[in-house]
């Protein structure tokens, strides 16, 4: 039963207002450190941290500072670490045979911050693009980006993650059917505790052009990616994307980018109630940080309401390159 609602002046929506101490008490949604999984950037070398200029405050590590970075995520109380690898152009081929090399660099990380902070979930990224000569998530044959043959590929980059310790695989291709062919291999393997984070609803988006950066992807990218990624103006396409990733045997979903999409993410939660995730992406971050630098917006306070309205559109946790420093200020 709805309760009436008593009209002004005994109804008064401003006394739930008055305090901070009252403000707690109905406050409906928190954000928390749990909610957290910190997208890291590695690159080869040793001892190596070098600055992605598009993404202020982001840095590409070696592995043995991605297993320390680890550590620290781990004793902030970070759950989870995504990693994605900068490869050296040189190891881009049209087969992109790096993708599934048991150690590439993507792989030699899992193992580095499984033997440094085995506490912490190891999530990884699965597409072709930063094996392919073109830049694209999946092969290119006469100008087509081809969806079966992409699929034996993730497939064997997949398992080897698998067997590098990854905890969490997270497909970002967006080829149709990729998921069932992921999950039966993995089962197959023997890996049946191994997650997928499924990139169900990924826009082709305008919003990921410094993460092309901090990859190394620009360049080598020919064309968009508008056959695969979803058209930014749908939204039913969403929910038939995720309902086919969930049956398939996703555990978990993601909507991406975040901010531009809450609508999305609403919908998803209300409808399927699975574990849901929202990507804010490198586009979203680097425009509160060049805002925040320029004095124009309070930094912190930003990124603090940005994270917080992904839990209020229902989302149970939030891939940010803000990461640490939220977790640090949650931690008091
Ligand atoms: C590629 C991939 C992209 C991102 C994550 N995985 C870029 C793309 O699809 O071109 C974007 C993340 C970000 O912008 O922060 N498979």
């Amino acid at each position: 039963m709805k309760p009436t609602i008593a009209p002004y002046p005994s109804g008064r929506f401003r006394r739930a207002r008055q305090s901070e101490a009252i403000r707690g008490l109905v406050r409906e949604n928190t954000l928390t450190v749990n909610d957290l999984i910190w997208p890291v950037f590695v690159r080869d070398g040793e001892g190596v941290e070098e600055p992605v200029p598009s993404m202020p405050g982001v840095v590409r590590r070696s592995v043995d500072l991605i297993a320390e970075a680890a550590v620290e995520a781990q004793a902030l109380g970070i759950p989870a670490i995504c990693l994605f690898p900068y490869t050296d152009p040189g190891l881009k081929t049209e087969d992109c045979a790096e993708a599934w090399n048991p150690d590439n660099l993507s792989n030699r990380a899992i193992r580095a911050i499984k033997a440094a902070a085995p506490d912490i979930a190891v999530m990884t990224d699965v597409a072709l693009d930063p094996y392919n000569i073109n830049g694209h998530d999946g092969y290119v044959v006469d100008g087509e980006i081809v969806n079966d043959a992409t699929i034996e590929a993730l497939v064997k980059m997949t398992l080897a993650q698998a067997e590098a310790g990854a905890d969490i695989i997270g497909p970002s291709d967006m080829m149709d059917g990729r998921i069932g062919a992921m999950r039966q291999a993995l089962e197959a393997a023997g890996h049946h505790n191994v997650m997928i984070l499924s990139y169900a609803a990924k826009y082709a988006s305008a919003f990921y052009g410094p993460f092309r950066d901090a990859v190394g992807a620009s360049g080598a990218l020919t064309g968009d990616k508008k056959t695969y990624q979803m058209d930014p103006a749908n939204s039913n396409e969403a929910l038939r994307l995720i309902e086919r990733d969930l049956t398939e045997g996703a555990d978990m979903v993601m909507i991406k980018p975040g901010m531009p999409y809450l609508d999305i993410c609403r919908r998803v939660k209300d409808t399927f109630g699975a574990p849901t995730y929202a990507y804010q992406v490198s586009g979203e971050y680097a425009m509160l940080q060049a805002a925040a630098q320029n004095g124009w917006l309070d930094g912190e306070k930003v990124m603090l309401e940005s994270l917080l309205a992904f839990k209020r559109a229902g989302c149970d946790g939030i891939l940010t390159y803000f990461a640490p420093a939220v977790a640090r200020i949650l931690n008091g």
